[in-house]
């Protein structure tokens, strides 16, 4: 027996990294998992990669920033699977830059895609949550988002706000039986997070200096953060609701800087 037997979870940016882990985890656990993003290339890789019962499989293309786009996507994920119980907002993108040199651009599409991308999920989602007696969201934070970190000023305030939006709808949406929860990672490998930034030949470098920041001294994989996710989606965290999870190998609690 799987502990999402019989659920239905809508994972975005589910074809690569953490969220392609977590739609494995959830598909494997017995749920129905929808996938989504920009490429539609990627996801039907992935979506044939999850499993083999394509019952419980589907994928579509599906930007964030696109309202249209995420009334439609949702709307076949209700119609192919009958409702809809989990939502993990997943998708996200990160930049580097000095507050000083961000421009209002850099503004627009991090806020636009880390911010309103999981607000407009959710406020899609809210109706079919409702219909099913309740339901869980799990958005995916950072580190980010509540330790400052230097040029990541646009990234850590949209996680930020991401981590604040969340509570307050935890609290408005508690009476629903809807629970909203984050998971907040430190370095997690084998994903694209940083390809944009470093091109895939730099990634191993900036890898390899994040990596002993760590205190339990290795970075995470998608799959930590699958198992995180499958516990917030499912009854073992009934009554939980509202709570940012670090999930960082200790590095919230370390400083930034090398010992004395
Ligand atoms: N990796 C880490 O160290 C780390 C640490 C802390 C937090 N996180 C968070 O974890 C989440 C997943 O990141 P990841 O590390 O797994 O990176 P990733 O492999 O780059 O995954 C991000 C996914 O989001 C999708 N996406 C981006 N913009 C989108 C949009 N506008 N609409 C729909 N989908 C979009 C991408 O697919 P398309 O390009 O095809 O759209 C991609 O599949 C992000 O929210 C990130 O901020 C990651």
């Amino acid at each position: 027996m799987g502990q999402l037997d019989g659920k239905v979870a809508l994972v975005t940016g589910g074809g690569t990294g953490i969220g392609e882990a977590i739609a494995r985890r959830f598909y494997d656990e017995g749920a129905s998992v929808a996938i989504c993003g920009r490429r539609g290339d990627v996801l039907a890789s992935t979506a044939r990669d999850i499993g083999p019962d394509r019952s419980r499989i589907l994928h579509g293309v599906m930007d964030v920033t696109e309202i249209k786009q995420a009334e439609s996507f949702l709307q076949s994920v209700v119609e192919r699977f009958g409702g809809l119980d989990i939502l993990v907002n997943n998708a996200g993108i990160m930049r580097f830059g000095s507050l000083a040199e961000s421009t209002d651009e850099l503004w627009g599409s991090m806020l636009d895609t880390n911010l309103l991308g999981p607000w407009r999920l959710m406020c899609l989602a809210l109706p079919h949550l409702r219909k099913r007696g309740g339901g869980s969201i799990v958005n995916l934070s950072s580190i980010a988002g509540h330790k400052s970190l230097p040029n990541t000023g646009v990234y850590c305030t949209s996680k930020a706000a991401l981590n604040m939006m969340s509570q307050v709808a935890a609290l408005e949406w508690a009476c629903d039986n809807i629970r909203v929860n984050l998971i907040a990672p430190g370095l997690v490998e084998d994903t694209e997070l940083a390809d944009p930034i470093f091109g895939p030949e730099g990634v191993p470098e900036f890898y390899a200096k994040l990596r002993a920041l760590h205190p339990l001294g290795r970075s995470g994989t998608p799959l930590d953060v699958a198992d995180a996710a499958l516990f917030l989606a499912s009854e073992q965290s009934s009554w939980t609701t509202g709570v940012m999870l670090p999930l960082d190998g200790g590095r919230h609690l370390a400083t930034n800087r090398p010992a004395l």
